[in-house]
């Protein structure tokens, strides 16, 4: 019998999984890992598993890209008769994609226990299809677990018991403590050519911000004009590579190095070095703030204030003569400074696996008897 079923489908969900994965196997507790494959190029799921350490999934569902409807809903009908044959004491999700609420919600409907790792996130822009999945996630699960303070007042406003709610840390940044030091030395900068100096880091997305192509082009003219500035790397997601293919893309050719996306280790490496990150990723504002990397955030909002108010992130918008002139006061020193927040200590999935057997003794005794 399995104790939990742990949920995975996109890139950002590997490494918030990854140390809870590592934690329950070393108390014990047996994990079946599902693999629903919202994320299939190897670019940005393969190589997470090997640079996390996280085991082979015992279940692929393969279910690959569609609208929202059909990728959710396909999800959903691959995932039921998985967890029902699984039939684990707990169910974990992570993050906000569509997998995390698809598993959630068929799990929340066969009485399976839900655990939703990141809870209580908002951005208070409806128009993200990550904040619906958020809301509605939080509100099937059992038990949340916060990175933040923000987030269990969030909870609490919408109605939440707050004895279902636990303040744990972030296991995101778990898996970053883990990892930095083998990340650095794979010297990155360096094989990039942007080693020994200054250089920026840049990803970019967030459909809201890709798919409009007025909103795009005043983002490329932003990288443009930082990469006036300093040398800009830029990791490009399959979906912003196809919306910039032609004249973006050529727009961006002086001083921008365009690289496919990379993997974990790769990607920490660089950014640990960075002079300045440009970012519309939730987890990338959290990882910056844990390595003290000045971030600049491309969105009108964030759904992690605490990267704000405690860490080094200022959230610029998209408008193009902004995003250089935070730039600049950032390369000029004028950068904020942070601190790292509470319990980002890289122990958050060891609290969680704590919590969940002091919260789950009937049924994963029972999970764990076969009875
Ligand atoms: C998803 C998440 C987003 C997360 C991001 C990280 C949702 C709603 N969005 O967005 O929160 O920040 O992952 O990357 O769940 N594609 C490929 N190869 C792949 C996967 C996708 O080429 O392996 C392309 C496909 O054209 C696909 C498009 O990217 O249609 C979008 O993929 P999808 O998983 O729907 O959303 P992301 O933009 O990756």
């Amino acid at each position: 019998m399995t104790d939990l079923l742990v949920v995975v489908g996109a890139r950002p969900n590997f490494m918030k999984a990854a140390p809870i994965v590592l934690a329950a196997e070393r108390s014990g507790l047996s994990v079946a890992l599902v693999h629903t494959g919202q994320h299939y190029d190897a670019g940005l799921s393969r190589v997470f598993f090997q640079d996390l350490g996280l085991p082979e999934p015992g279940v692929q569902l393969g279910v690959g890209s569609g609208s929202h409807a059909k990728q959710t809903a396909r999800i959903m009908v691959a995932f039921e008769p998985e967890l029902l044959r699984i039939d684990p004491a707990a169910v974990v999700v992570v993050g906000d994609v569509n997998s995390t609420l698809a598993c959630a919600l068929v799990a929340a409907k066969e009485h399976y226990p839900v655990a939703h790792v990141e809870a209580g996130l908002r951005s208070f822009d409806e128009r993200m299809p990550e904040e619906v999945n958020r809301r509605l996630c939080d509100h099937l699960a059992r038990y949340l677990y916060t990175t933040s303070g923000d987030a269990n007042e969030n909870l609490r406003r919408e109605g939440i018991p707050d004895d279902r709610v636990a303040f744990v840390g972030n296991t995101m940044i778990d898996t970053l403590v883990r990892c930095v030091d083998v990340a650095r030395e794979r010297r990155i900068p360096d094989r990039l050519a942007v080693g020994g100096r200054p250089y920026a880091v840049a990803t970019l997305h967030r459909a809201e911000n890709v798919d409009d192509p007025v909103v795009l082009s005043r983002l490329t003219a932003a990288l443009a004009g930082v990469s006036r500035l300093l040398p800009v790397v830029l990791p490009l997601h399959p979906r912003t590579r196809r919306r910039l293919e032609g004249h973006g893309l050529r727009e961006l050719a002086n001083g921008v190095t365009i690289t496919t996306p990379l993997g974990y280790l790769d990607f920490l490496g660089l950014v640990a070095d960075a002079k300045l990150v440009l970012t519309d990723s939730g987890g990338l504002q959290e990882e910056t703030t844990a390595l003290g990397v000045p971030c600049l955030t491309l969105r009108e909002s964030t759904e992690r204030p605490v990267t704000v108010t405690v860490g080094s992130n200022t959230v610029v918008g998209t408008d193009p003569v902004r995003i250089v002139s935070a730039a600049a006061a950032i390369l000029e020193g004028r950068e904020p400074q942070g601190s790292v927040p509470q319990l980002w200590d890289g122990h958050a999935a060891e609290r969680i696996i704590e919590h969940l057997h002091a919260s789950l003794p009937v049924e994963v005794e029972l999970a764990r008897t076969g009875s």
